[in-house]
């Protein structure tokens, strides 16, 4: 096995597949678009899901890419040796193009191959699906392993639970997956030890899904018209194995930002060490992001301030003093700026917004400790009221995650639904749902859902027009079926007569029903035409642009109304804060 650092995997995972025919693609932005299921992009094939559903995209059926992925599921595992809350995923995709015989004699190459990963197949095994009363057992893909080379005793079948991708919700796309592993030199742990064995031996470096049926509304699944490749290895894992390290944080991604940390603290913790370096990374890719976030108490921004507010807790275990995390994350910056140049633009606000976010919670950290330990000194019964813990989030600012951990250090609970109906007396948000957890994003493109997604782009222009800024930017967009939801930059509340401007500029593009256009270009032809866009592509890439006559031009994925006269009539419900800086509009179709 060679010794290769994140700079050379990254480009040999994409030389690899520009070799086998694909086009490499730009890493999305962190935050999905119209994606209502998810607060962050969770997995490569996640900004993919309209062109797994069916569309086509402009850079062909081959793709590949290296994206930035966001997972706040497994936050309490931070801190052991693999788990990280950002992470690159490495991906390809075969859009009704190759299947499981190219996808699985190409994984044995990259995998085995001494011109790239150069593992030792005594090292590997795999899974494939055992089969059941739905579908049957994937013996394609175990005889292509052997003929692969890998042999009879390396090949498990595993059940659904284990070897089965998607679909997201109820119905869709899904199929069986086989995934990758590398198999440690130790004994095994016990007899019947395996991939589904988390003893630690088998370590999963790769999952390729074979999307090859469609789960219908009755549960029955039928074969897919198209069948697609998904495949996701994550760069992290990847690096920890083949440079023979214990952890991640041993890998060269993580070295510089650990050593940074050990130069500031003065006590060692390696769990708490290892915590600030994953919060301080991930926080600076979600402010640093091409859609930037800031801290706030609901959707990724509440995310935000639960990952900042846990590095400056664990932080002061260590003995960081105020500043640090800023000093800590210019190493981050520093690390990846050649890769996500996003985080240089954005290097300033970056360290303002950790540096605010920590003048604001160290304020009420110590208090807010003191008051948390006299709870625990006077606390009768095993668990922390629902209202103590509000008091706690209000007057103090400390999540009600982070006062779940706290008790369980002291072997108490938390009543979350006492919490929960104390935060609603306060008639603030609910946040209940912001840790949503990935579903797979497959989101549904209803008619409701892309009716709502056109009239979003008429409105982003029309906010242009009637505010007479370029700058009134998309920042966030979430549809469901009843409503949309735009997070923009602008720096203050827009006026009554405003907001009414605005909806009679889109009421006036719809009702004067024109066809909706895509065409696909370069994203610099796209910038010339003064189509709005992200512009997170790189030189040369081709991209799709709709147009909807004299009234938007945008850069997107898609899908939209083919006239904007299907749309029916749009109001604007609220108009609100949602951060510094961002303002939040819902509106509706009727
Ligand atoms: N979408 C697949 C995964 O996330 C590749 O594992």
């Amino acid at each position: 096995m060679k010794n290769i650092d994140s700079k050379t995997l990254r480009k040999m995972w994409m030389d690899f597949y520009r070799e086998k025919g694909h086009a490499i693609i730009s890493s999305a932005s962190l935050i999905p678009e119209n994606d209502p299921t998810v607060l962050f992009t969770t997995a490569g094939m996640h900004p993919l899901v309209p062109y797994l559903l069916g569309a086509d995209h402009p850079s062909g059926t081959r793709l590949a890419d290296v994206q930035k992925c966001v997972r706040t599921g497994d936050i309490d595992e931070v801190g052991d040796a693999s788990h990280c809350t950002f992470f690159e995923m490495l991906g390809n995709w075969s859009l009704g193009d190759y299947f499981k015989s190219e996808q699985i004699k190409w994984s044995y190459e990259f995998l085995t191959s001494e011109k790239y990963l150069g593992i030792d197949p005594e090292h590997l095994a795999v899974t494939v699906f055992a089969g059941d009363d739905d579908c049957p057992r994937d013996e394609e893909s175990a005889s292509l392993w052997k003929s692969s080379g890998l042999s009879e005793d390396r090949i498990f079948y595993l059940p659904k639970k284990n070897n089965w991708w998607g679909p997201a919700g109820t119905t869709g796309p899904c199929g069986p997956d086989t995934e990758m592993f590398y198999v440690k030199d130790v004994p095994d742990c016990h007899e019947g030890c395996g991939p589904d064995c988390d003893c630690g031996k088998y370590l999963e470096i790769w999952n390729d899904v074979f999307m090859q049926y469609n789960k219908r509304a009755d549960g029955k699944y039928e074969p897919l018209g198209r069948c697609n490749v998904d495949t996701g290895m994550g760069l992290e894992r990847t690096l920890c194995i083949i440079q023979g390290k214990t952890s991640v944080y041993d890998t060269d991604v993580f070295v510089p930002i650990m050593e940074k940390i050990r130069s500031l603290m003065t006590t060692s913790d390696i769990k708490a060490e290892r915590i600030v370096a994953d919060h301080v990374r991930t926080s600076v890719f979600i402010i640093g992001d091409e859609r930037g976030v800031t801290c706030s108490n609901v959707d990724q921004g509440y995310i935000l301030r639960r990952l900042l507010r846990r590095a400056i807790r664990f932080g002061r275990q260590i003995g960081l003093e105020k500043g640090a995390l800023g000093e800590i994350a210019l190493v981050v910056i520093d690390e990846y700026k050649d890769i996500y140049p996003e985080l240089l633009a954005n290097k300033d606000k970056i360290i303002e917004e950790i540096n605010a976010e920590e003048e604001r919670f160290i304020k009420t950290l110590s208090a807010g400790m003191k008051e948390f330990e006299k709870l625990v000194f006077y606390q009768k019964g095993d668990t922390i009221s629902g209202k103590a813990a509000f008091r706690l989030y209000e007057t103090y600012g400390f999540p009600v995650e982070m006062t779940q951990e706290l008790s369980v250090e002291h072997g108490l609970k938390v009543d979350l639904i006492g919490f929960e109906a104390a935060y609603n007396e306060h008639k603030q948000k609910s946040h209940a749902g912001a840790e949503q957890k990935f579903k797979g994003g497959l989101a549904d493109h209803t008619e409701a859902i892309t009716k709502l997604h056109t009239a979003t782009h008429l409105m982003h222009a029309a906010l242009k027009k009637v505010l007479n800024d370029e700058n009134a930017n998309q920042k966030g967009s979430n549809i469901t079926e009843e409503r949309l939801r735009f997070d923009f930059t602008f720096p203050r509340a827009l006026t009554p007569e405003e907001i009414a401007d605005v909806e009679k500029l889109v009421n006036e593009a719809i009702e004067a029903d024109v066809p909706i256009t895509c065409e696909e270009m370069t994203v610099e032809e796209a910038k010339a035409q003064g189509a709005v866009g992200l512009f997170t592509s790189k030189y040369g890439e081709r991209v799709k642009v709709y147009t909807m006559g004299k009234y938007s031009k945008e850069i997107c994925g898609g899908p939209h109304a083919s006239r904007t006269g299907e749309l029916g009539k749009f109001r604007i419900l609220k108009e609100q804060s949602s951060g510094a800086g961002v303002r939040r509009i819902k509106a509706i179709l009727e």
